[in-house]
C-alpha cells in the first residue's frame, strides 16, 4: 500500500487569537488524508458520481430511501424503529449485539451491593443507565414542568487563560478546561450520603417571529443557571452548555466516512466566499493517542464511537472503563467527601468497574443500530420540499450522501452509499445558538451539524419534537428559524418562502 497522502491543516495564529483573545505566533500541524486511499480509480469515480448532489427533482434518486446503504432497517415503523440491527451484521454478531444492548439498559446501582457486578455508580451520576438519556434509542428533551432533567444536562467549561492553555486546546492535547470544583459536568444526582452537584434550571422568554405570509411563530429563548449548587459557587469563569442526547441512529456509518470526504467539505477561511465555513473539529482519540477527526457529540468533540461510549460511562453515569480508569468518574479533588465514597471495582473482575468487555459490547451495540428506511421519499410532496432544501442552501452543511470506507475494520460498515444530510462539521450559527463554551477548536458559537436521518421519526421515537442542542426548538419549523450566522441566509430564505412551500421543505425533512 503507499503511504497516506497528508496536508498538513495549518491552524493560524490568528485563528487562535480570535479564539483566546490574546496573540500567540504558533502553527500547529495535524497530518489528515486528502486523499482516500480505499478505492481504485475505477471506484473513486463512481463514488464521485454517486455523491454529486442531484439537479433533478422529478423523482427519487436510486437508492435515496435506503438512507443507510445496505445497513437501512426496513420493518415497519413503531416506537422501537431507532432499536434494530443495522440490516448488514451477519447472524453470529446478533447475540452481541443482544448483549451489548442490555448493558445499554442496565440500572447501574451505588457500591458496596449484594449484585457486585453492577455496582460503582457515581459518586456523582446524571443518570443510572445509558437508556434512561437516550429512552428507545431515540433522542432526549429539556425538562418540563417541573420534572428534573434526565435526558438533559450541563457541560462545565471555562476558555483557555494563559499562552500555555491555548496551546494545549491548538494542538489538541486536551479540549477545555473544567471547573475546578464541578468538573467537566453538572451531575444533578448523587449516591446516597452525598449532595448532589445542584440541578440545571432553565428560563425562557418568548419571542414572536412573522413569517412570509403572516404567519408567526413564537421561539422560546432559554437562559440556564445551576441552583442549589452543592460545593460551594461554580466558578465565574465557568460557561454552561446544555446538551440532550442525540438518537443512536447510524453512528457506526457516520465513523466509517474517509476524513478526507468530510474535510473536502471544509473551508475555515472561506475562500470560495459563500459565506459557510465549514471547521474540522481535531481531537485526540483517547485510545490511540494520535489527533483525529472529532464527530460525535454536539461539538464533535469526539473522534470514536468507543470515545463517547467511555465518556458517558465515565461522566454520565459515573462507571469506569479501561478508557476512563478513574472510578470516582467527575469528582474533583475540590470535591473531598464524593473522593472517599466507596467505588464499585472489583478486582477478581478487573481493574475497572465495568471492564474491557462490557465497553467492547456497549460500544459494538451503540455502533450498529439501523437508520430506517424513509417513508414517501418519491411522492410529489416531499420531492418538491426536497428542492426547496437544495435552492435554499441547505445542504452547503447538510450534506446529503457519503461512501462510507472500503476498508472499514467493521465490514458491517463497509463501503455503503449513506445520506446522513451533514457534514459533521463545525459552523458558527450566529450569537442566538451560541452558549459561549469553547470546545477543542469549536469557538463558543460553533456546533457540529447533526444528521438529520431518523429526525422524521421523532414523534414516533420519542414521543415529543424537541429540536436543536438543546431542545429549545418546539418543532421542525422553529429549529430551522433559530438558525444564524453562517446560515442565516437559508434561514431568511426560508423565512420569506410561501406557505405552502415552507409545508413542503417540512414535509421532506419527516420523511428522512
Ligand atoms: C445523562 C444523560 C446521558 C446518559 C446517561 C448517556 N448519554 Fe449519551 N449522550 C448524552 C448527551 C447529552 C449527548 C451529547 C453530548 C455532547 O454533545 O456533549 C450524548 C451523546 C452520545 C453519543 C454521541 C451521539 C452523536 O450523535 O454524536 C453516543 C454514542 C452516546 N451518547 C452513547 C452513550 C452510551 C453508550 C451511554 C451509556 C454508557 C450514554 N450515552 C449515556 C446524554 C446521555
Ligand atoms: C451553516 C450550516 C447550516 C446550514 C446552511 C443549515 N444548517 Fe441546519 N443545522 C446546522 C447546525 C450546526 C445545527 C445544530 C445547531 C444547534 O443544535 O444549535 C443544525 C440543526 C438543524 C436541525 C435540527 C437538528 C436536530 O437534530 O435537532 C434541522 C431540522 C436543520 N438544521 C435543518 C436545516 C434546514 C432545513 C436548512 C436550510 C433551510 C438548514 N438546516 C441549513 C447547520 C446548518
Amino acid at each position: 500500500m503507499s503511504p497516506l497522502p497528508a496536508r498538513r491543516l495549518l491552524i493560524s495564529a490568528a485563528f487562535c487569537a480570535a479564539i483566546a483573545g490574546f496573540s500567540v505566533a504558533f502553527a500547529a500541524g495535524f497530518d489528515l488524508p486528502t486523499r482516500r486511499t480505499d478505492l481504485t480509480d475505477a471506484d473513486a469515480r463512481r463514488v464521485a458520481e454517486v455523491t454529486r448532489p442531484t439537479t433533478d427533482f422529478s423523482r427519487a434518486e436510486q437508492y435515496e430511501a435506503m438512507q443507510a446503504g445496505g445497513a437501512t432497517s426496513i420493518d415497519p415503523v413503531t416506537e422501537d424503529s431507532f432499536s434494530h440491527i443495522s440490516a448488514t451484521i451477519p447472524f453470529e454478531e446478533e447475540q452481541p449485539f443482544r448483549l451489548g444492548n442490555a448493558l445499554f439498559k442496565k440500572l447501574w446501582v451505588s457500591a458496596p451491593s449484594s449484585t457486585q457486578a453492577s455496582d460503582g455508580l457515581g459518586p456523582l451520576f446524571n443518570a443510572r443507565s445509558c437508556m434512561s438519556c437516550h429512552l428507545k434509542d431515540g433522542r432526549g428533551k429539556p425538562p418540563e414542568g417541573g420534572v428534573s432533567a434526565t435526558s438533559m444536562f450541563l457541560r462545565l467549561s471555562r476558555p483557555a487563560a494563559t499562552p500555555d492553555e491555548e496551546r494545549a486546546i491548538a494542538s489538541a492535547e486536551i479540549v477545555n478546561f473544567p471547573d475546578p470544583i464541578y468538573g467537566h459536568q453538572l451531575q444533578d444526582l448523587a449516591v446516597p450520603g452525598l449532595p448532589s452537584e445542584g440541578k440545571m434550571a432553565i428560563r425562557y422568554t418568548e419571542e414572536p417571529v412573522t413569517l412570509a405570509g403572516g404567519e408567526t411563530v413564537s421561539l422560546r429563548r432559554p437562559s440556564y443557571s445551576v441552583t442549589n449548587p452543592g460545593y460551594g459557587p461554580l466558578d465565574p469563569a465557568t460557561t454552561l452548555s446544555p446538551r440532550v442526547a442525540p438518537a443512536m441512529i447510524g453512528l457506526g456509518l457516520i465513523e466509517a466516512i474517509p476524513e478526507a470526504d468530510i474535510l473536502a467539505h471544509a473551508d475555515p477561511d472561506d475562500t470560495d466566499g459563500d459565506g459557510i465555513h465549514g471547521k474540522a473539529a481535531i481531537v485526540r482519540d483517547h485510545r490511540t493517542g494520535r489527533t483525529a477527526l472529532g464527530r460525535f457529540g454536539w461539538k464533535a468533540q469526539n473522534a470514536s464511537v468507543r470515545d463517547q461510549t467511555a465518556d458517558a460511562f465515565s461522566n454520565d453515569i459515573g462507571i469506569s472503563t479501561p478508557d476512563r480508569p478513574d472510578a470516582h468518574g467527575d469528582c474533583t479533588e475540590g470535591e473531598i467527601r464524593c473522593r472517599k465514597m466507596p467505588t464499585g471495582v472489583q478486582k477478581r473482575i478487573g481493574n475497572e468497574e465495568a471492564p474491557g468487555p462490557i465497553l467492547d459490547l456497549v460500544t459494538f451495540y451503540s455502533a450498529n443500530l439501523a437508520v430506517p428506511a424513509r417513508r414517501k421519499a418519491s411522492f410529489p410532496e416531499t420531492l418538491k420540499g426536497k428542492q426547496i432544501f437544495y435552492q435554499s442552501g441547505c445542504t452547503a452543511c447538510h450534506v446529503p450522501k457519503f461512501v462510507t470506507r472500503r476498508d472499514s475494520l467493521d465490514k458491517a460498515q463497509a463501503f455503503q452509499l449513506i445520506w446522513p444530510y451533514s457534514d459533521f462539521l463545525l459552523h458558527d450559527l450566529g450569537e442566538g445558538l451560541a452558549d459561549g463554551q469553547q470546545v477543542g477548536l469549536a469557538s463558543g458559537r460553533e456546533w457540529r451539524t447533526p444528521p438529520l436521518w431518523g429526525i422524521g421519526l421523532t414523534q414516533t421515537v420519542s414521543g415529543h419534537s424537541f429540536f436543536l442542542h438543546d431542545g429549545r426548538a418546539k418543532n421542525l419549523t422553529e429549529a430551522i428559524l433559530w438558525h444564524g450566522g453562517e446560515a442565516q441566509k437559508s434561514r431568511d430564505a426560508f423565512a420569506s418562502l410561501p406557505k405552502d412551500s415552507r409545508q413542503a421543505l417540512i414535509t421532506f425533512l419527516e420523511s428522512l
